[in-house]
């Protein structure tokens, strides 16, 4: 049965393929960019299946506006994604206190805010699903994109803790974790304004990588992804709360995972290992 979703972030990349996929299986979508111009060729693509909205997550009022918009047309919504995203470059030395800020709103408060929204719809009807778009750096650490890391781990953090408010009342979260994908994402990183040699050599690899993202045959494709939501969606019962997707996604959180074990394992044997003899001398020394 077609279900009504709100998708966020559909000008191009993981949205714009999530929001076409989901009109093609049946269901009704709203979608959401800064300006509804770059959403015209998607709905034209699925007439009637296509509710174009205009979202700038900074915007509370707009934020609003959107769900109050989405629910009317749509009549409710089944599934929220909140995928827009965009990410920021530079050292944590390099990032000032309102580039942070800016990331956190994009990436924490703005979803944060969406999902606040669509609550009281999705209880009142007894159902829903959640589907927020995180990272692999929302799970580990990557040179050069501290203030993206901090949002996204933040955002699992969020959805972590909604998971366990809300399942009991019949919503689903998942947190789905894309790895490398051919998008706009490389391209449209922002760079701090701070630039210090000092940490070229840490991060400019990194930078050139993502810059080039878009171009490069090793990423997977935007409708790959699409296809694992949908599924995710559509599948019955308990699904994980967390959601790798692409191939080199597990790869890398296959490494952290056992990074973890590691490092739990290392801190276990210092915190059981007999403590070093100038302590225990000063534990025993009365004064
Ligand atoms: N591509 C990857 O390899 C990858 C990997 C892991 C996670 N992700 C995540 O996947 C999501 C989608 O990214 P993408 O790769 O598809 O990149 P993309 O092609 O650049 O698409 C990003 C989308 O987010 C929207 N957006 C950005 N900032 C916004 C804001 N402040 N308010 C409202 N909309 C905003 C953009 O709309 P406008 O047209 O308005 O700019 C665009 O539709 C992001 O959350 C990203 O962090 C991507």
């Amino acid at each position: 049965m077609g279900q009504r979703w709100l998708v966020t972030g559909c000008s191009s990349g993981l949205g714009r393929a999530l929001a076409e996929a989901a009109a093609a299986a049946g269901h009704e979508v709203a979608v959401t960019a800064r300006s509804t111009a770059t959403l015209r060729e998607t709905a034209a693509r699925h007439p009637g299946r296509i509710v174009p909205i205009p979202l700038e997550l900074h915007d509370a009022s707009q934020c609003e506006e959107a769900v109050r918009h989405a629910t009317a047309r749509l009549g409710g919504i089944d599934v929220l994604v909140n995928n827009a995203g965009a990410g920021l470059f530079g050292a944590v030395e390099e990032v000032c206190d309102a580039e942070i800020r800016d990331q956190l709103e994009t990436l924490l408060i703005g979803p944060w805010r969406l999902v606040r929204l669509v609550l009281p719809g999705m209880r009142a009807q007894g159902h829903g699903h959640i589907v927020n778009v995180s990272s692999l750096a929302g799970r580990m650490a990557f040179p050069g994109l501290g203030a993206y890391v901090a949002g996204k781990f933040a955002l699992e953090g969020m959805s972590q803790t909604l998971a366990a408010e809300v399942t009991a009342l019949g919503i689903r979260v998942t947190v789905v974790e894309p790895g490398g994908f051919a998008t706009r994402y490389g391209s449209s990183l922002r760079r701090s304004a701070r630039r210090m040699p000092e940490y070229a050599a840490a991060t400019a690899g990194m930078l050139d990588g993502l810059r080039g993202m878009a171009d490069d045959a090793a990423m997977g494709r935007p409708e790959d992804f699409a296809a694992r939501v949908l599924a995710l969606v559509a599948s019955e019962g308990t699904t994980p709360l967390r959601v790798p997707i692409g191939r080199d996604a597990f790869l890398y959180l296959e490494a952290v995972e056992q990074a973890t074990r590691d490092e739990l394992a290392a801190a276990r044997a210092l915190a059981d290992a007999p403590p070093p003899p100038a302590l225990e001398d000063a534990a025993h020394d009365p004064v």
